[in-house]
């Protein structure tokens, strides 16, 4: 009788415990990193998961560096072969050949220059190259206005593909560094540009680029607000039919759990899902950002945590820092999906409840027993 008791007691001290620990994923768990980078103004940000660790990108100084958990900084590259002053965009991390990708754009007055570059990460960085393929333009288009190079992502094969932000195309360069204009639909001029663009982004089209490894490249279009599903092999588009525009939306990432797409604006973060492979997605969570810290790219780390980087490049761009001089701090902070925790929470509920309600049995079981045994006894 006694043993009974205590055990149920420790049941419920379990089951209570289970309901007062700490939600994990409650804004106030948030994980912020800051760290300390002069004169860095990243746009890029990538995770990198053999060296468990961030990749971020330059504005002006041709390097690209690893930031820990901890916020701590070191030069991975550095190349003195990339044109002097040109700005890093996206970046990503080839896992399958350890290579990571660089898209690379020099701003005016800067003669134009459109690049992908490969970096060889076996070696631990320290300036590997693997090539820097310039990235060809349309015939008689290039001079009027000069393409941008913004994103990138990778398939398993180590096909890179490129966005071309001012031109609404995609370059592919292959394994060995071979450019070729890649998928040019009429979908991708198709949209009209929405009415509260402003000049930040109202040249900016196809930017955000993310590998489904089921043969298709999601890409969304930062005047739009659309996004595309582009065939991996015929660069055919499609675009995704969403329950809203994502206007000025600038990096992607995906999901490995479940497949979500997270796309970041300089204001806010959208988490996306879809159910039919991107013929159709819900927009389900939008989470507001800090307009101040510029946000430009998001990455998925371990245990598929979303971080988005606050890079502050138009400071950096327009040369718009105080007397202090050029900004030395940034942040890569974790965006929780509110809606995600509150799911989490219920499955808490339901756990406790299941538990519950199988501690209620037991104990009607065990009160059976005991009266069982005490008619046997006497
Ligand atoms: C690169 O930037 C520095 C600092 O702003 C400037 O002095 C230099 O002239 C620039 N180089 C080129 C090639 O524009």
């Amino acid at each position: 009788m006694k043993s009974t008791r205590s055990r149920s007691y420790s049941l419920l001290s379990i089951l209570f415990t289970a309901l007062l620990l700490p939600n994990p994923s409650s804004s106030t768990n948030r994980h912020v990193i800051n760290f300390r980078s002069p004169a860095l103004y990243p746009e890029g940000l990538t995770w990198d998961p053999a060296g468990q660790h961030f990749l971020v990108g330059s504005l002006h100084t041709r390097t690209i560096h690893s930031v820990s958990d901890a916020g701590v900084v070191q030069t991975l590259i550095s190349d003195p072969y990339l044109p002097e002053n040109a700005t890093i965009l996206g970046i990503t991390v080839d896992s399958s050949n350890r290579r990571l990708l660089a898209a690379i754009h020099c701003l005016p007055p800067l003669p134009p220059c459109s690049a992908l570059a490969a970096y060889d990460l076996r070696t631990g960085g320290g300036g590997g190259r693997i090539f820097l393929s310039p990235l060809p333009s349309l015939p008689g288009n290039d001079e009027i206005v000069r393409d941008v190079a913004n994103d990138v992502a990778v398939d398993y094969n180590g096909n890179a593909y490129v966005t071309n932000s001012a031109k609404n195309f995609i370059w592919k360069v292959s394994r060995d560094g071979t450019a070729a204009i890649f998928s040019r639909s009429p979908l991708f001029n198709s949209q009209p540009v929405a009415a509260d663009a402003d000049a930040s982004f109202r040249d900016s089209g196809l930017n955000g680029i993310v590998y489904n490894s089921k043969g298709y490249l999601l890409v969304v279009q930062s005047n739009t607000g659309k996004m595309f599903k582009v065939d991996e092999e015929t660069g055919t588009a499609r675009m995704v039919v969403l329950n809203g525009d994502m206007v000025a939306a600038d990096g992607v990432a995906r999901r490995r759990r479940d497949g979500t797409v997270v796309v970041v604006s300089q204001r806010k973060l959208w988490f996306v899902k879809s159910h039919d492979s991107w013929g159709e997605g819900v927009i389900y969570d939008e989470v507001e950002l800090d307009v101040e810290g510029f946000p430009t790219a998001v990455t998925v780390a371990a245990r598929d945590r979303v971080y988005v980087l606050y890079g502050r490049v138009m400071e950096g761009i327009m040369g718009s820092y105080g007397e202090g001089g050029e900004r030395e701090w940034f942040g890569i902070e974790e965006v929780l999906s509110e809606k995600e925790s509150g799911e989490d929470k219920i499955w808490i509920y339901v756990l406790v409840g299941l538990g519950f309600a199988y501690f209620c049995f037991w104990r009607f079981q065990m009160k059976n027993l005991i009266t069982n045994m005490d008619k046997k006894t006497t």
